[in-house]
């Protein structure tokens, strides 16, 4: 079967996103017709390795691995310089293609080293977390973090192909399933209904990971994510709706230092924030709200957050990028399926946004 394909408009060039179960075993056929030379390294971690490289080197037999580790604590320049040995002593050269398996963490690092080499070489990601596969793969963005904070070194470098393929799940933590799924919610209640009612009535199916289930959710949330950043590759405009349950998730994620929560995790906390913030606003009826709460619920557990304090999470929100000029954007939900950006939500919403996810405080606490 023909894989689904969505075609990504970026500023410096035009890459398919092709999605189909089983598609990395057949991948040869596609990088060729990509255009991507026969010159091609693979870079993954010893995790992915151990369950994928037997794919990956049926698929690419010629193609020699370069395993790095993929730990959030490994997306460092160190790992950097460790792949650019490796390209080095192999003579890699300008007309060579990095070849990302692994999840976010590894494609933002191993597609940092090909934005680098010999100022750029061609990069193709392999994904194979739920994440990746609906978020970090497309876009362009590329980088690693710093020990000073999060993400902070990075460039654009939007790859030649991006190959999804939902096998590569089957061996996928379910606590890593979910963490992505959360992110498709997101891809739902921003810009998708029918999205987000199929997660509502296929839920089981998603989490049996039913090939052709998969495959459409991957394939829908690679659609908006496309149409998205080609509007607004740089994050300007358009692109802020992605956003989404971020303003307050990733404060979560820094006042639990990224050690308890998912990035995902933490977004489903975030979407529950902005949820409530809308419904006060009258922007989300009851009805929606509940619908995003009970499918957020039926997902399963959320590492609890009660024992944090809401000034700090406020305090972390004030310090994350989505400040402009001293004023905290949140993106909030317009029914499901559209959004607005509000710059003005008093202090006061915010705290009682986070009491309804169990951020309260100590006076209230039981
Ligand atoms: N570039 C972007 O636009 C963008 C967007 C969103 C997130 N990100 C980045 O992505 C990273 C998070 O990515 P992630 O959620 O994929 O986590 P991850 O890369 O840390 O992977 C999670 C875990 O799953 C393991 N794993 C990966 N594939 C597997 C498989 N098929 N079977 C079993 N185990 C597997 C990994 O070894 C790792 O332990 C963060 O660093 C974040 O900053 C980037
Ligand atoms: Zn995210």
């Amino acid at each position: 079967m023909e894989p689904t394909r969505i075609d990504v408009a970026s500023a410096t060039r035009t890459y398919p996103v092709l999605v189909a179960h089983g598609l990395a075993a057949g991948m040869d056929r596609w990088l060729s017709a990509a255009g991507i030379g026969e010159r091609r390294f693979f870079v993954s971690s010893p995790a992915v390795w151990t369950r994928h490289g037997e794919t990956m080197q049926a698929a690419l037999p010629n193609v020699p691995p370069i395993l790095v580790p993929d730990g959030e604590r490994s997306k460092t320049l160190h790992t950097v310089s460790r792949i650019y040995e490796a390209l080095i002593r192999a003579d890699a050269d300008r007309g060579s293609t990095v070849i990302a398996v692994g999840g976010g963490v590894l494609g933002d690092t191993a597609g940092f080293a090909a934005a680098t080499y010999l100022r750029g070489v061609d990069l193709v990601h392999v994904p194979t977390t739920l994440l990746a596969q609906v978020d970090s793969a497309v876009g362009g963005k590329v980088g690693v973090n710093h020990p000073l904070g999060k993400n902070l070194i990075g460039a654009f470098h939007p790859p030649a192909a991006v190959i999804a393929d939902p096998r590569l799940l089957d061996t996928l933590p379910r606590r890593e399933l979910r963490a992505g799924l959360y992110e498709v919610v997101k891809y739902g209640v921003i810009a998708d209904r029918p999205l987000f009612d199929r997660l509502v009535n296929g839920l089981p199916e998603v989490f049996a990971r039913r090939p052709e289930v998969l495959v459409d959710i991957i394939a829908a949330s690679c659609r908006i994510k496309a149409e998205v950043v080609a509007d607004d590759e740089r994050e300007g405009g358009r692109r802020r709706i992605l956003n989404f349950g971020h303003t307050a998730g990733h404060a979560l994620e820094a006042v639990t230092r990224y050690r308890r929560l998912r990035h995902g995790e933490a977004v489903a906390y975030g979407m529950l924030v902005a949820a409530r913030l809308a419904a006060d606003r009258r922007l989300l009826d009851k009805a929606d709200l509940a619908a995003l709460v009970e499918l957020i619920g039926r997902m399963g557990p959320l590492p609890s957050v009660t024992d944090l304090s809401p000034e700090d999470v406020l305090a972390a929100m004030q310090r994350d990028k989505k400040v402009i000029a001293g004023r905290l954007h949140f993106v909030l939900p317009h029914g499901i399926g559209d959004t607005v950006i509000v710059d003005d939500v008093a202090e006061k919403d915010i705290r009682r946004a986070l009491g309804s996810i169990g951020v309260r405080g100590r006076e209230s606490a039981p």
